[in-house]
């Protein structure tokens, strides 16, 4: 048998979407997590604050120089014009450690054009890793890999709605019950692998409003909705104006809840009781609200149907979440659906391991294989010998010295690469004006020519006409004037006839003096643009060797140009020897680093085996129980430390051993409370919720496929 009769599913679907598939093929009942074991509640405490412990923001300080660094690159290539702000995760207070570097670039004055185009070849130039344009989203995006931190960053254009709805999770997530709720929420969706938009499942932005609808839907709220009451704030932004009030009041809760127990009662709301065609995440609400109401009911297919090939046509509101301040973007828009099915195998799958009291770091076993530093940060240092193991620190660190002598080349010729290239851009910006300068000139001489060649014309064919000088024609004129004006001798008159003749000749002459003139004036002009086309022909000539007067002063100068050939495909070729040599620069960086790290835990190892081996060898030493606690550690500040080879006091490094600090550090967590009717009674009760009606359930009642 290939394909599931009653849900179509292919083997290899059901293998993918096993629990999802045992709850849509048979009528198994959905396990309850209504009453839960006390005690496994309080084991799931103790397990959630190790984790919390573990998570810290490694990469903070790497995010933060980056910041710094790309706002001086982009504020450099935008003349002061660009602003850069963070958002997302590296503001909130709500990163992993693992998520990815978002920011904002705005412009003060107007955007300049292509914008995204020149964020792309900038960070190129910088030799950032997988670059990726975006333009036609919303809200444009340039995505890229920084290949020194190996930090995934999104810079998107005018994403003001982010800046601001980044603002109002801060003031959620200073609650560290909230915050670390949502931790714990986004642990579990990251290693599950449901937390990719582009992926077809939910941002981790969605997955943090799922966490705070759920608090604030708790009895009594462990969130309060920041969006109402408090001052009311417009912003608009093309013409849309958008409500952006946030009250950022403190807020005192009432709820005693353990965080063991609102991730039970999450999973137990979600897995089950959400009715997703109905039901609209509203966290300015503060409840849900109804999708028939705001229009967002699910249309199109169910996921089950398109996965099972019977319906190719496209789903939407398929989980709406709305956006606390743009009301119009459902989040669930990029969920396809496999990615529907996933969360809804992921919701299942939690309840189910969750009612068998498995422990949540099961329930959050990584679907993919997760780059995680061992439970015991020395463990593979224990067994070795501490004099093999300075040997091995002396090795690393001449290693260490090794390459930075490497960098260090790799910087020179990458400096002088950049040289040329700068050199090889001015040459040819300069052979480029030479060129403009030939190109206005030719400009100027066309219509000259054209000019000169029409008063040629002009002259010609009246000189054609009139072949007599025009001094002539004047005397002639004068004459005739004179004769036909001068006294009648009446014993002498002429014939009537010659008389008229006369007048006729006088007024030709006069014609003729008249075109004789102009003539004239079309000798001088033609005369004077001549003079003036000579002067640009000199000139058009003269920018030829202005030309080869500038490449031999550049080669002059710089001898290396000599035999480049100075095209801009050349600039290209350089540019790409450039960014070739700065990847290079990027990974022996990543190995210092790599190596400061490794011999910063080492050195830290032969502290801790060394100070043990001296307090052996004490008589007095006290026995272990009697011994002093370790005052409290921050564990991921020391950690952080100990990575980059820093110092620390050996209670510190105690705690780093037992990574943690288990015996050191106090438990700060909350004890569940009376509060609780989720108290657990050993033995699970069995529920009658329906599987999620969105994710695989099929329309009306179960029937068998034919
Ligand atoms: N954002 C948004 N609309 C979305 C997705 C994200 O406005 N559809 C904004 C939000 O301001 C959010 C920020 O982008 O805070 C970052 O989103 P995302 O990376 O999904 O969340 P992070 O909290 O940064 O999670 P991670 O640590 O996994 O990066
Ligand atoms: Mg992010």
């Amino acid at each position: 048998m290939t394909t599931c009769r009653t849900t179509g599913l292919t083997v290899e679907q059901q293998e993918r979407w096993p629990f999802l598939y045992s709850h849509l093929s048979s009528d198994i009942e959905i396990p309850s997590l209504i009453e839960v074991d006390e005690q496994f509640i309080i084991e799931m405490d103790k397990e959630i604050s190790k984790i919390l412990k573990q998570i810290g923001d490694g990469k903070a300080k790497s995010r933060e120089s980056l910041t710094r660094h790309l706002t001086g690159l982009l504020q450099r290539r935008f003349q002061r014009n660009a602003k850069v702000q963070a958002f997302g995760s590296s503001i909130t207070g709500l990163s992993l450690g693992t998520g990815d570097l978002d920011l904002c670039l705005s412009f003060k004055k107007e955007q300049p054009k292509k914008v995204l185009r020149k964020v792309a070849g900038l960070l190129r130039e910088e030799g950032m890793m997988d670059i990726q344009q975006i333009p036609k989203a919303k809200i444009p995006i340039v995505k890229f890999t920084d290949s020194r931190s190996g930090l995934d960053v999104d810079i998107s254009i005018e994403n003001r709605l982010a800046i601001y709805n980044s603002q109002m999770l801060k003031g959620y997530a200073q609650d560290k019950r909230v915050r670390e709720f949502i931790l714990m929420i986004k642990y579990w969706a990251s290693r599950r692998g449901i937390n990719t938009a582009f992926e077809g499942t939910l941002s981790s932005y969605a997955w943090t409003l799922i966490c705070i609808q759920h608090l604030q839907m708790t009895n009594p709220p462990v969130a309060p909705n920041r969006q109402k009451g408090g001052k009311k704030n417009l912003l608009e932004i093309n013409g849309v104006s958008y409500d952006i009030s946030n009250d950022s009041s403190p807020f005192e809760s009432k709820n005693q809840q353990t965080l063991a127990s609102l991730l039970i009662s999450f999973f137990d709301r979600f897995a089950t009781r959400w009715d997703w065609n109905e039901m609209v995440v509203s966290i300015r609400n503060g409840s849900p609200l109804n999708a028939e109401k705001k229009r967002w009911t699910h249309t199109g297919p169910l996921p089950l149907e398109v996965v099972t090939g019977q319906s190719k046509d496209r789903m939407e509101h398929v989980m709406p979440i709305e956006d606390p301040f743009d009301h119009e973007h459902d989040l669930s828009r990029v969920v396809k659906p496999d990615g529907a099915m996933t969360i809804q195998e992921e919701f299942m799958r939690a309840l189910h391991l969750l009612s068998e009291g498995k422990s949540w770091k099961q329930i959050c076993t990584p679907v993919m294989e997760i780059d995680e530093e061992p439970e015991d940060f020395f463990h593979d240092l224990r067994t070795q010998n501490t004099d093999l193991l300075k040997v091995r620190l002396d090795e690393m660190k001449s290693e260490i010295t090794h390459v930075e002598e490497h960098i260090q080349s790799l910087v020179t010729e990458r400096q002088n690469s950049k040289e040329l290239l700068d050199l090889l851009r001015g040459t040819l910006q300069e052979k480029r004006n030479v060129k403009s300068n030939r190109q206005s000139i030719l400009s100027e001489l066309r219509p000259l020519s054209m000019k000169v060649q029409e008063l040629r014309q002009t002259r010609d064919g009246i000189n054609d006409r009139i072949a007599i000088p025009t001094k002539r024609i004047h005397q002639e004129m004068v004459r005739m004037f004179e004769s036909l004006t001068s006294e009648v001798d009446v014993f002498n008159t002429q014939s009537l006839g010659r008389e008229r003749g006369d007048f006729s000749y006088f007024f030709e002459l006069q014609a003729m003096y008249k075109a004789s003139i102009e003539s004239n004036e079309a000798h001088q002009e033609f005369i004077r643009l001549r003079r003036e086309q000579n002067k640009e022909y000199k000139a058009l000539k003269d920018t030829n060797s202005q030309e080869e007067e500038v490449l031999n002063r550049l080669i002059e100068k710089n001898p290396e140009l000599k035999g480049i050939n100075l095209h801009p495909k050349t600039v290209k070729e350089f540019q790409h020897n450039s960014n070739k040599l700065q990847k290079s620069i990027n990974i022996q960086y990543s190995k210092k680093h790599e190596l400061k790290r490794e011999i910063g835990r080492i050195e830290a190892w032969i502290r801790i085996a060394t100070s043990k081996g001296n307090q052996r060898q004490r008589k007095d030493s006290k026995p272990r129980e009697n011994r002093r606690q370790a005052p409290a550690v921050n564990i991921n500040e020391v950690r952080e430390r100990a990575s980059s080879g820093g110092s620390f006091s050996l209670n510190e490094l105690d705690a780093l051993m037992a990574k943690g600090g288990i015996s050191g550090i106090e438990s700060t967590q909350r004890s569940s409370t009376s509060n609780q009717s989720e108290r657990r009674k050993s033995g699970r009760k069995k529920s009658v919720y329906r599987v999620d009606p969105r994710q695989g359930r099929k329309r009306g009642k179960k029937q068998s496929r034919k």
